[in-house]
């Protein structure tokens, strides 16, 4: 069986788990640890160690995949929105590497979630172009043409009405300002409407851990693209990263 280990970090929560790459399934339970406050290098990465120790450790011959909130160059981690500034320029993949003694492969975690989504969800066979956007603790999206991904998009950071498009419309900004449905779908109306205007996307998917529960929000939008959840929901950049460390 084809397998690797994928870990998503986010801005909020760390997670990992072992993966079918042929299928995308799941082979153990997800564990999810809290993503250290301040978000500090040392501490990801000391969190990661831990998350792989808790899942029983992987063997070096299992491919590992980790995907991380910000844009991925080279191994660089080249921006830190809701992360430690410290990332910005670190050469993040070799620190990864040190710590776990062994090679990974690193990615933006929309970038990962947007491939797990081409490879085994929503955007399995899809023609033209996609847009999948991560609804988290930021906004995360992943441009998909004709199935190849074109990486760090970084489509969040879209200034709007002279705001950055995530400070308004993510979900920790519901939460956080206790915005109903209806009022936080306004701004996420705005938001995709900025979209089309910009790309004309043949399909919007949207990821993150809202989107567990998309009956409550995605029925309010009024788009000319079609809005579909991620298949894989919030797991997405788990099987995205594992799938990716295993080509
Ligand atoms: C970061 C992106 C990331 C997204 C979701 C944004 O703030 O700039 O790189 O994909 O958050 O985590």
């Amino acid at each position: 069986m084809a397998k690797a280990l994928g870990i998503d970090i986010g801005g909020t929560g760390i997670k990992g788990a072992l993966v079918d790459t042929a299928t995308g399934e799941l082979l153990t339970d997800r564990i999810k640890l809290a993503t250290p406050d301040g978000g500090s290098p040392d501490d990801i990465i000391a969190t990661v160690v831990d998350l792989i120790a808790q899942l029983g450790g992987v063997e070096d011959a299992v491919p590992l995949g980790v995907c991380f909130p910000a844009i991925v160059k080279n191994g660089r981690t080249m921006s830190a929105a809701n992360v430690s500034k410290k990332w910005i320029g670190l050469k993040a993949e070799k620190l990864f590497e040190k710590a776990l003694g062994r090679d990974i492969h690193f990615v933006n975690d929309a970038d990962a979630a947007g491939y797990a989504e081409v490879r085994y969800g929503a955007a399995k066979d899809v023609t033209g172009l996609v847009i999948l956007t991560t609804l988290g603790t930021g906004i995360g999206s992943a441009l998909i043409y004709n199935g190849v991904l074109i990486p760090n998009s970084e489509l969040g950071h879209l200034e709007i009405d002279g705001k950055d498009a995530e400070k308004r419309a993510a979900y920790s900004v519901k939460e956080r300002d206790n915005l109903d449905w209806k009022d936080w779908a306004k701004r996420l109306q705005v938001y995709y409407e900025h979209l089309e205007l910009l790309f004309s996307p043949d399909l919007f998917i949207v990821g993150g851990g809202v989107s567990k529960t998309p009956e409550e929000f995605l029925p309010l939008l009024t788009l000319d693209t079609p809005i579909v959840p991620a298949v894989h929901r919030n797991n997405a950049g788990i099987l995205g990263a594992a799938a990716l460390a295993s080509n």
